[in-house]
Parts: C-alpha cells; structure tokens; sequence
C-alpha cells in the first residue's frame, strides 16, 4: 500500500503565482488516497479560491483563523494534531520568514507552530527573494530545526526572467511528500540498491542491441524503498524515466557499466535488487565508424554477421564475490515466455539470491511497457507466492514486504549470536575475576 493511503496531510497555499500548480498537487494527493486539509492563505486567495480545492479534497478549505464562528479557531489545533504531514506549495518568502522565525498570525502558521507533524516546504518565488540572504538565512534556520525544503527549480519564471524559483512539477513535490511521511518506515536506516531498465551494447557509433525493458518496475522499487525510509541508490540503463525525488540515480547503459557501478554501489549496502534487464551478449568489437551497407564484406546486398561475447553474470559475481559484501540480500529477477517456475527456481540457486521475482513478460498486463504486472515469489526457503496481476507500484510494496521481513529475521539472528557471545566472553570475565 503507498505511504499516501490514507495518510493526513495538511497543505499549506500561500500567495504566488505558483498557488495554481497546488490545486494539481492536492488533486494527485487525494486521487492517492490521501485526506488532504488545504489552508490557504490571505492572498493565496487573490490567485486561487477556496472551492477549487475544497471541490478536489472534498473537504472543507480553511482559509481565515478569525472567521466569526469560531470553528476555525477551534480546528486549527486538531487539524495540527491530526496531520501527519504539513506541505507548504508554493511557499513564498513571506510565508517562509514568519515560519521561520515562529510567528502564528494566520491559520496555516498557527497550525505550523502547533503542530508536531514533519513540515515540509516547496518554495517558490522570483530569483532575487529567492537569492536574498533574508530568504537563504530563514529557509537554513527552517532547515536546521528539521523542516525538509524542496529546491525550486531553474526555468521560465511568471515574470518572463529565466532564473531559480520556479516550484517544482507535482511529481516532485509527491515525491518529498511520500519520503518525509515514510522516512520512518521498515526500511529506515537501510541502504539499497536497484537497478532498472535495459541495457544497450553498442555495435557502432549509431547503432545498438538492447530490449524492451521500460524501467517502470524497478523505479517503482526505488521509490517504494525511499517511502519506507531506505536511502535508494537506482543504477538506471536506458529508460525515459525522470529520476525519483530523493533517489541517488547513476546512470550505466553497457552491461559492463552496470557490473561496475553495482559492485561499487554494493559496498556496505542492505539490499541489491536487480530488475535491470542486462544484456547477455556484446559484440565482440565496436566499429569506430557507422558501418555501411556497402563496405559490408560481400558487398551492397551482402547480410552482416556480428559476433556477440558474453557480457559478466551481475548477479552471478556478486554471488561468488559474496564474502566482500556481508549480508547484502541479493533480489533477481527472471522474465521469461515460458516455463516460468523452473527458470525462476534454477536461478533462485544457480545465483545464490534470497528472492527471485518470476513474471512471464508474454502474458497481456505482464513485464515490458506494461503499468501492471504478475509475478510469482520465490523465496530462499522454499516458500513460492503467486501474486495477482496488479499496478508495479504494488509489485514493488510486496517485494520490499519480504524484504523487511528478510532482514528482520537477519537482525534477531545477529541479536542472538551476539548475546551468545557475550554469553561466553562474561562467564570467561567471571572466571578470570576468580583467578586474580
Ligand atoms: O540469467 P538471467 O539473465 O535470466 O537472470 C536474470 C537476472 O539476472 C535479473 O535479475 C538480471 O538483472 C540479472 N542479470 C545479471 N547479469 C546479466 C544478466 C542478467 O545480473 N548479465
């Protein structure tokens, strides 16, 4: 289930140009399944009104703390207790420097200050407020008590000037909202690496051999892992993909890239899961120059014959290698058009994983390009799920719940070794103590 499922979240509009991008925001956090409280502002108002948002929340908008009836002077303080999360987009420099400096003169700062939730802040304004040492020294004071600030982006701003201060798209902004809800999830402290996409080996300077692998799966792996609190390094190959928010992404389009910079990202890593579609084959040499038709051995007419070499088995290395990085659990994947459940078992063993996600990639709503998908677990143990087709999102929340619950079992077995040896190490004190 995602982190925004029923969360509560109270967002914060105030007065910018930016405030019409909010009512896109609160209308993606609600179809989330979020229960979204929006506080406008004053002069949020001048820009946008209350019923857009209260039609896209479905639920009551607040905008004034002194309304005469008092409802929103009682609210402000449940609204504070009850929010999981408060969302500050677009956040202008007004608004920051009273957050910053405890001022509760207006409903979305008086909820601010009352509430205990994490507070997370999307600014958005021209470059010079955004530049100025006022506006840099409040958002760093924020920052320092713990408020998460999402950088505004470089672009066209309202003005015509092409300058920082842009708010972000509301992908991004989803994005900080899903990281600082989940940061204290079952995956907290933990640091994981995916891989995704698919590879291309070059055969010229034009020209390559790749698949059809999107990338949808593993970053929906990446994101679903940074919404429980992991810190996410996503190794992409080829994919369209923008990078999640919060996400370090290093790019590796060859199979001998993604080897390199998995065995690099692996050291003191938790988990290694490897959705990646990695090219089996190379060609043996690239040509420096596109080759043409005609110098084709045979002449114009003639076929091209290209040798191909194994690319390195990513998982199977770092299965022999398994001594250099303890403890990591190694997740494969196994897409295939037939024969599923003898594929996914013999790799199970034959790369030494814990987990290995099956799905038969012909199968309509399954694999490549598809936003869904239906795989079979294969767990270490023997244990075998067979999942129904559901969103990628969801494939990913399933395969970090047997994740967290590998490395809950790792972490009870590592409790019970050490005190076993603490067991040994206090008697042989005790014994020591009675020799002296
Ligand atoms: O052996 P096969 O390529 O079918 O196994 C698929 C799994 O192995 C996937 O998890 C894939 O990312 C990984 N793989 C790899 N190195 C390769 C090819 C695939 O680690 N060269």
């Amino acid at each position: 289930m995602s982190v925004l499922q029923g969360a509560r979240l109270v967002v914060g509009v105030t007065g910018g140009i930016a405030a019409y991008k909010a009512a896109d925001l609160v209308s993606k956090l609600t179809q989330a399944g979020a229960l979204v409280d929006v506080v406008l502002t004053a002069r949020a108002q001048e820009f946008v009104t209350p019923l857009t948002f209260a039609t896209l929340s479905q639920r009551p908008v607040w905008t004034d703390l002194w309304e005469p009836t008092g409802t929103a002077a009682a609210r402000h303080i449940e609204l504070a207790a009850e929010a999981q999360l408060v969302l500050v987009a677009p956040a202008t420099a007004n608004t920051i420097a009273k957050l910053a400096h405890g001022m509760a003169d207006d409903m979305l700062t008086a909820i601010a200050l009352a509430t205990a939730a994490p507070l997370v802040i999307a600014p958005a304004m021209e470059t010079h407020m955004l530049a100025h040492p006022a506006t840099q020294a409040n958002l760093a004071l924020l920052r320092e008590r713990g408020a998460h600030i999402v950088p505004s982006e470089e672009g066209r701003l309202a003005s015509g000037m092409l300058g920082a201060g842009r708010l972000p798209e509301t992908a991004t902004l989803l994005g900080a909202a899903r990281m600082v809800l989940g940061a204290r999830g079952n995956l907290a402290g933990r640091h994981v690496v995916v891989t995704a996409g698919g590879t291309q080996e070059a055969i010229d300077p034009v020209r390559y051999i790749g698949n059809r692998s999107s990338g949808r799966q593993g970053f929906a792996i990446a994101e679903a892992a940074r919404d429980r609190g992991a810190a996410v390094t996503l190794i992409a190959g080829a994919t369209e993909l923008a990078t999640p928010y919060g996400v370090t992404r290093v790019d590796a389009p060859t199979a001998q890239a993604m080897r390199d910079a998995v065995f690099a990202a692996c050291a003191g890593a938790d988990v290694l899961v490897m959705s990646a579609a990695v090219a089996d084959f190379t060609p043996e040499t690239v040509a420096e120059q596109k080759i043409k038709k005609r110098a084709v051995a045979g002449g114009d007419g003639a076929g091209l014959v290209l040798r191909l070499k194994r690319t390195p088995d990513i998982l199977g290395e770092m299965h022999a290698a398994a001594d250099q990085f303890p403890g990591l659990i190694r997740v494969g994947f196994a897409a295939e058009t037939q024969q599923l459940r003898e594929a996914g078992l013999e790799k199970l063993t034959r790369k030494g994983l814990d987990l290995v996600v099956a799905n038969d990639v012909s199968q309509p709503g399954s694999g490549f390009g598809s936003m869904t998908n239906t795989v079979t677990l294969f767990y270490k143990d023997g244990r075998v799920a067979d999942l129904a087709n559901m969103a990628k999102s969801e494939v990913a929340e399933r395969i970090w719940d047997a994740v967290a619950e590998m490395l809950a079992q790792h972490e009870r077995e590592k409790t019970r070794k050490d005190s076993a040896r603490a067991g040994v190490k206090g008697s042989t004190s005790d014994e020591q103590s009675r020799w002296h």
